[in-house]
């Protein structure tokens, strides 16, 4: 039988480099810490690894603006550090996926030390440099994701220069093909090193308009909204020339053997899904963000996934997000008790999981005084709740100084339940969330059904939700209560089914009234077949 793709039957696992594990005292994470805690990586089951920006960096966004991008910057380690952590990681199977940050460098970056020097620099036109508007103003209305203009004035050589986010971060013009050369270079230098894959920073928004055009106005804008959505987006992201590009990084990629391409776009089914290309010669996997903002209930998400479904065009291989270092984490979002219920749709929902560091370990929002805070978004934008700190802090390794992170001063603060929330204390208590992530990604890999078979909502009704998956003649059917009461399940398939898996890690049948407690995920399995194959 033909072996799918690593990246489809895989689950991938982002880890924020500066909150991992901290090898060398001083307060963050580094690749050091990563290659240490290998082992915990290969316990849960991950697959592959996305490692958030590791390149010289000032750090003005931790990382989003790189100063060089092929080399380490000293704060994460070295060449050799990242050598050792790749050799180390494929020795035990796991692949190691990259962010490339292509839509902008730092101001710091040479490349930009060159463009802005002179308007006859050759490197002039690397960036998007225009005159500003009579009266001092700027070039267009375009609004800066962590808000105020998207123009910064440069007086030396009185021009504006475009910056979707800080004004420390400069857009490249990838209409230029000098520029998309220069970092088509930069994909091969770090596949060439053995890297197996990279995670497109905002790819959606590479490529703007070319005559630059104002953005309308949002009539649905409120003033408690961030300032991005002033406006809407329809001259700085999602331009039609946007897919010739991401086929061209696509093709850079091709010419190694297995390597992935993820974007990362945050669109709306119909517009995410034309990022798989034409042909499929895009993305590999337009990263799926809808968990994240669906309202957390049966039939919300029965929805999104039949939407979804229908979205994708043939052969798209589907994936599925649950959280990142720029969202509130999901614990945040769902509460605790639903928290095991999300842990179970993702491992079990047709498409590559990605799960973000802490998670497993329920995680939720962190509290960060106002002197520890660090996000440049939240600092533009105070009291309105973009801090993107809640859901960055340090991973929980014991109960420990600092949960074992570091013998520094962290970064950010720790949540103050690390002394028993940690992996030293819930790795082995099998009724835990790390113990339930585990035994879930261990029951994927065990089933083809769930890591490559095909899903049909059966039905969402009295906030239950209850999907199939099915692959031959394996079929397993997963059943999740939203609500905090215990519900009867009326799915007549499951009468002949026997229990694989309960989210609260404490039975293994399902008494003949067929309920599910409140907050209850379950598994079944219904197929003969599939049955042999379900014991523990
Ligand atoms: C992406 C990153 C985010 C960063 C921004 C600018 O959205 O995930 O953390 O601030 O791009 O690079």
């Amino acid at each position: 039988m033909l072996q799918e793709a690593w990246w489809k039957r895989g689950i991938i696992y982002e880890i924020y480099a500066r909150s991992f594990q901290d090898s060398n005292d001083d307060g963050i994470g580094d690749l050091n810490g990563i290659r240490e805690r290998l082992d915990y990586l290969t316990w849960l089951g991950v697959d592959a690894v996305w490692i958030s920006p590791i390149f010289p960096s000032p750090m003005a966004d931790f990382g989003y603006d790189i100063s060089n991008y092929c080399d380490i910057d000293p704060v994460f380690g070295t060449l050799t550090d990242f050598d050792a952590l790749l050799q180390e990681a494929h020795r035990r199977g796991l692949k190691i996926i990259l962010d490339y940050v292509p839509n902008h460098t730092s101001d710091e970056h040479p490349w930009f030390a060159e463009s802005r020097s002179s308007r006859n620099n050759a490197k002039r036109h690397w960036y998007i440099w225009r005159d500003g508007k009579p009266g001092g103003l700027p070039p267009n209305n375009w609004v800066s994701q962590f808000a105020g203009s998207a123009w910064t004035f440069d007086p030396d050589t009185n021009q504006y220069y475009l910056h979707s986010f800080l004004s420390k971060q400069p857009d490249l013009n990838w209409r230029n093909r000098e520029v998309r050369e220069a970092m088509f270079q930069v994909l091969r230098f770090w596949l060439d090193r053995g890297v197996d894959g990279f995670r497109v920073d905002v790819a959606w928004l590479l490529i703007k308009d070319a005559a630059l055009r104002d953005n309308p106005l949002n009539p649905d804008f409120r003033a408690t909204q961030p300032a991005i959505n002033r406006y809407l987006s329809l001259y700085n992201a999602d331009q039609p020339e946007i897919h010739d590009l991401i086929a061209q990084m696509r093709a850079v990629l091709d010419a190694y053997s297995d390597r992935i391409l993820i974007g990362e776009i945050y669109l709306p089914f119909s517009r995410l899904v034309t990022y798989y290309g034409q042909n499929l010669m895009g993305a590999h996997l337009p990263f799926n963000f809808a968990l994240i903002h669906v309202a957390w209930r049966a039939q919300e998400i029965a929805t999104l996934i039949m939407d979804y479904e229908k979205a994708l065009p043939p052969g798209g291989w589907p994936n599925w997000v649950l959280g990142n270092h720029d969202q509130p984490r999901v614990a945040a979002r769902v509460g605790a008790a639903q928290a095991r219920n999300a842990a179970m749709l993702l491992l079990t929902l047709r498409g590559t999981p990605t799960m973000y560091y802490g998670d497993e370990l329920g995680l939720a929002r962190v509290s960060v005084p106002p002197e520890f805070a660090k996000d440049p978004w939240a600092k533009n934008e105070p009291g309105i709740g973009v801090s993107r700190d809640p859901c960055r802090t340090p991973f929980q390794w014991t109960g420990a100084a600092n949960a074992g992170f570091t013998t520094g001063r962290p970064w950010l603060p720790l949540d103050p339940d690390y002394r028993t929330q940690n992996v030293e204390c819930l790795q082995h208590d099998r009724h835990s969330l790390p113990g339930l992530y585990h035994r879930l990604i261990e029951i994927r890999k065990r089933h083809r059904a769930l890591s490559i078979g095909d899903a049909r909502v059966i039905s969402a009704d009295d906030d239950v939700l209850i999907y199939e998956r099915s692959h031959g003649s394996e079929k397993l059917v997963i059943a999740l209560n939203f609500a905090p009461e215990s519900r009867r399940l009326s799915a007549p398939q499951l009468t002949a089914s026997s229990m694989v898996l309960s989210t609260s890690m404490d039975r293994e049948e399902m008494a003949s009234d067929l309920k599910l407690r409140g907050n209850e995920g379950a598994i079944f399995v219904l197929s003969p077949q599939g049955r042999s194959g379900a014991g523990a």
